[in-house]
């Protein structure tokens, strides 16, 4: 009877697959060699590079560029954000020497300490290519005694470093500023324990997301995260950044699932927290320091984390909705009809939808008109044909109700792959059509479209806004795509959003972290006592300050 309703009303599609978890194809991962953007600039004269390495946007023509020439190479310059404009290279940091390098190769063998020229090209650079050091030197330890002997000798020294895991990062935090010695766990990347029983999985840092994912499947479980970055990213990058994702809204955040890790904080100590218990009251939790810290406390060698059973049926359907007040009403819906077994609730506005189909190859819109917005609802449950029946008649009812326009439920894991490339292939769009300014804004839901048709009045046609992200969770990603990087465009960008999402007690980094571009701005989100007592912290825990310098804190609070 439903399914005739279904088929008559030509709206849905019967879903037939049995499991859709590991639906989403390879080609969703991040994998990109430095190119297109620095190179693309580079070939309009709109860069160039200085002794140091840096590249700075001649069209900025910031004043303090031509007015302290004598400074520039103390100086850093990058795109897309006004607050990191203009830093300094902090002097008391030491610089590199031959007698450095010749102790990171007794150490750590001469193939894993790093001075080629294009590797470090890519390793300087962040994944939007806007942000960009001038390193001249990669190591690869290959445990956590290695990154122990690394640490405690820079700082000895003095020599800054930046901690780096699959360089996805969206906030310039993974990449060094000036000339800070890049860290790199990527050989760090081996299971060392599963227990089918709890589900407690212990890995080292390295480790690759979509490699621990494709390990799970085998042992039927999953990671409890999962995002568009899984083919690059490390376990170690999403604890440090407290990587969010499509997840989240089913099974929390890292800050719930990661039960224990391992750090080595600046002096080379060994911070064993490795536990793998779901409880465990003695004393403060300091694992939590190191989640979400962005490497500004220490290097995260392992962790344990708790993953769940792999489900026998995971249903997703691609919804279309008039206007965004809809959207909202079908969240609140969601979570009261498909409670326990809703396990993504994502959303893209218009904007992002042709974005996507304009620059992305085979992909097309599922529904048969184009709309305001699109919803992604996924489902993952236990009993094939209840859940499926479920979300069929959550649907059905939702369609009545005209909370959605059209829809159509993926018959196959290739349709939903295919569903899932819409979504996840957003940034990859927006890095293909030119210069982006990204957002990533915690707001109550009813005020998450409000800013994006705010700022689309205030820029007109100067550029494109496009809203999209975990609206389940309250995380819009607020990208503003032009054909280039210009300041008048920023100056109207920012402070606008920082004091549109304050005003509206939200969060300027929802999930990517604050890194070197929002570093000044954290007190739109923390209460100046918050920071005051974070750099206490970060000065107990670093007192040189050797680890991720210029990077989520604000850079006043570190006198040079
Ligand atoms: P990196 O980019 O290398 O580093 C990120 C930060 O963590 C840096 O500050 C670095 O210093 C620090 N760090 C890295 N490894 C360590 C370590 N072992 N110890 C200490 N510090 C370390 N993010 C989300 O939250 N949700 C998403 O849905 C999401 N989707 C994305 C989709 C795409 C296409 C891309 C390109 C990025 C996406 N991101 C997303 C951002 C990014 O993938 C995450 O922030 C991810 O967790 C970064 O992991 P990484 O290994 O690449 O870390
Ligand atoms: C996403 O949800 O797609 C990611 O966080 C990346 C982005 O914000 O573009
Ligand atoms: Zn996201």
């Amino acid at each position: 009877m439903m399914m005739q309703k279904l088929r008559r009303s030509g709206a849905f599609i019967r879903f037939g697959c049995k499991s859709l978890i590991t639906s989403r194809p390879d080609k969703n991962s991040v994998s990109r060699s430095v190119s297109g953007f620095v190179n693309h600039y580079k070939s309009k004269g709109k860069l160039f590079e200085l002794s140091d390495g840096n590249y700075y946007n001649t069209e900025l023509h910031h004043p303090c560029i031509s007015r302290h020439l004598g400074m520039l190479l103390q100086q850093y310059k990058c795109f897309g954000s006004s607050a990191v404009s203009l830093i300094q290279r902090n002097p008391l940091f030491s610089s590199l020497d031959s007698k450095d390098v010749s102790y990171f190769k007794e150490i750590l063998g001469e193939k894993n300490v790093i001075e080629d020229k294009e590797r470090l090209e890519t390793a300087n650079t962040d994944w939007m290519h806007k942000y960009k050091g001038s390193s001249k030197l990669m190591l690869l330890p290959k445990n956590t005694q290695e990154v122990s002997q690394i640490l405690q000798y820079c700082d000895s020294r003095r020599l800054a470093v930046v901690p780096q895991g699959g360089n996805t990062g969206l906030v310039g935090g993974s990449v060094p500023v000036f000339d800070e010695v890049i860290i790199n766990v990527g050989l760090m990347n081996k299971v060392l324990a599963f227990d089918e029983v709890s589900g407690v999985l212990v890995c080292e840092a390295g480790c690759i997301l979509e490699n621990l994912a494709t390990f799970l499947d085998t042992k039927g479980f999953i990671m409890p995260l999962d995002l568009g970055a899984k083919g690059s990213c490390h376990i170690g990058g999403n604890v440090s950044t407290n990587a969010g994702g499509l997840r989240l809204i089913r099974y929390g955040s890292l800050h719930g699932t990661v039960l224990g890790l391992e750090a080595v904080t600046a002096n080379g100590n060994v911070l064993d927290m490795l536990g793998t218990l779901r409880k465990d009251n003695t004393g403060y939790d300091l694992k939590h320091l190191f989640i979400g810290s962005e490497g500004s406390l220490g290097i995260v060698t392992k962790v344990s984390i708790l993953t769940q059973p792999k489900l026998s049926s995971v249903n997703l359907a691609f919804i279309a909705c008039k206007d965004y007040l809809s959207c909202q009403k079908l969240l609140v819906e969601a979570k009261r009809n498909l409670g326990e077994i809703l396990s993504a609730f994502e959303f893209l506005d218009n904007n992002s939808m042709d974005l996507v189909l304009n620059h992305l190859d085979g992909v097309r819109n599922p529904v048969s008109s184009s709309e305001n917005f699109y919803i992604l609802i996924e489902t993952t449950g236990s009993d094939e044909t209840n859940d499926r029946e479920k979300l069929e008649a959550f649907l059905l009812k939702s369609l009545e109700k005209g909370l959605v326009s059209d829809g159509v439920i993926a018959q196959d894991i290739n349709q939903a792959s295919s569903f899932w490339r819409i979504r996840e292939g957003i940034t990859e769009a927006l890095q293909r059509a030119g210069a982006v300014y990204k957002y990533d804004l915690s707001l109550p839901v009813e005020e998450i479209y409000n800013i994006v048709n705010d700022l689309r009045g205030r820029l007109g046609d100067l550029a494109n806004v496009m809203g999209y992200g975990h609206l389940g969770d309250g995380n819009l990603h607020l990208n503003i795509s032009a054909t280039e990087y210009n300041d008048k465009l920023l100056g109207l960008i920012e402070p606008y959003v920082y004091e549109w999402t304050s005003k509206h007690r939200g969060s300027i980094s929802a999930e990517h972290g604050l890194g070197v571009m929002k570093a000044n701005e954290i007190f739109y989100s923390k209460s100046p006592e918050t920071v005051a007592l974070m750099a206490s912290i970060k000065k107990l825990l670093d007192p040189k300050g050797i680890l991720n310098p210029y990077k989520v804190l604000p850079h006043s609070l570190f006198s040079y």
